[in-house]
């Protein structure tokens, strides 16, 4: 059983990551899926890995008219839009405040809330019509940061916070035509990347010491998830006869971060 058939499906920073896995499951589920991706290499692999399923667009999503262009492709080649899911981000490396000069701070915080809510929000405008249209709904991908400290810096976190108040705003504006909901994953082991304007532009999370551990650590549920292990509420979230009902919600799928409590009680491990 499938489902998402019928379902056609527009994923930012699909080339990579939990983009790339999205793509994979939305297509396994009988999905066809649109792509909007900075980086050529990846977007070419899209496109050899899985055919005729995808269509690929290069461009940046803090860039509107690149937005537009990726619904049009999409509208293009599979005819109809149901689901967008605005899921390209960029990292800040966990660089606190004290750490910035005043102008970096300026300029990374332009850089990093361009690509992490501006992009969504632009996306989201540009894939309007098609969802109005379709009765559809869009996704954010959100993080443990969206909820909590030290999953970032401050400009990372503060970013994540304000897609929380973007799926409560655009599910209360776009109802009762486009469900708007968020999927909050914890940490995986990705090539997510950094900020030209803070010198981490050449980094990515997996290059970060000990960050399985890290991760571990933190989770309840002792876990470092896959990208894969992640798409599950994305696949409920866009399907129409599973989550017709859901609108604002956001899932957190984080390994249980929000009930590591305050002090160890639990005796899990030996249950
Ligand atoms: N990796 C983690 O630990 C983690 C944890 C929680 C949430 N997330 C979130 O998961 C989502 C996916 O990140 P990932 O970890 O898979 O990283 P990733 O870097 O592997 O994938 C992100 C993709 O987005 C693309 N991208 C970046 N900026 C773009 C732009 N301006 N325009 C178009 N494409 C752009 C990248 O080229 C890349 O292909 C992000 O929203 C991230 O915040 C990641």
């Amino acid at each position: 059983m499938t489902w998402l058939n019928d379902n056609v499906a527009l994923i930012t920073g699909g080339g990579s990551g939990l983009g790339r896995a999205l793509v994979e499951r939305f297509i396994n589920e009988g999905a066809k899926v649109g792509v909007l991706e900075r980086n050529a290499d990846s977007a070419a692999a899209l496109e050899r890995d899985f055919g005729d399923a995808v269509v690929t667009t290069i461009g940046d999503v803090g860039c509107y008219a690149d937005n537009v262009s990726a619904v049009e492709r999409t509208l293009a080649r599979f005819g109809r839009l149901d689901t967008f899911i605005a899921n390209a981000a960029v990292f800040d490396f966990f660089q606190p405040l004290v750490q910035y000069e005043g102008d970096t701070l300026d300029r990374a915080f332009d850089e990093l809330f361009s690509v992490n809510v501006k992009g969504g929000l632009l996306g989201a405008r540009a894939a309007l019509p098609a969802l109005v249209q379709s009765r559809g709904s869009i996704i954010f991908t959100l993080s443990n940061a969206a909820f909590y400290p030290a999953g970032g810096g401050p400009l990372y976190t503060s970013a994540k916070h304000a897609l929380v108040g973007v799926v409560k705003q655009l599910a209360y504006e776009l109802a009762p035509k486009v469900r708007v909901n968020g999927v909050a994953p914890g940490g995986m082991r990705t090539r997510l990347g950094g900020l030209a304007s803070n010198g981490t532009a050449g980094m990515d999370v997996s290059q970060v010491e000990g960050f399985e551990q890290l991760v571990i650590g933190v989770t309840p549920l002792r876990i470092c998830p896959q990208p894969a292990d992640y798409c599950g509420p994305y696949v409920l979230l866009a399907s129409r006869t599973n989550a017709g009902t859901m609108t604002g919600a956001i899932i957190n799928a984080d390994g249980g971060m929000g009930v590591r409590g305050l002090t160890q009680i639990n005796g899990g491990e030996d249950l």
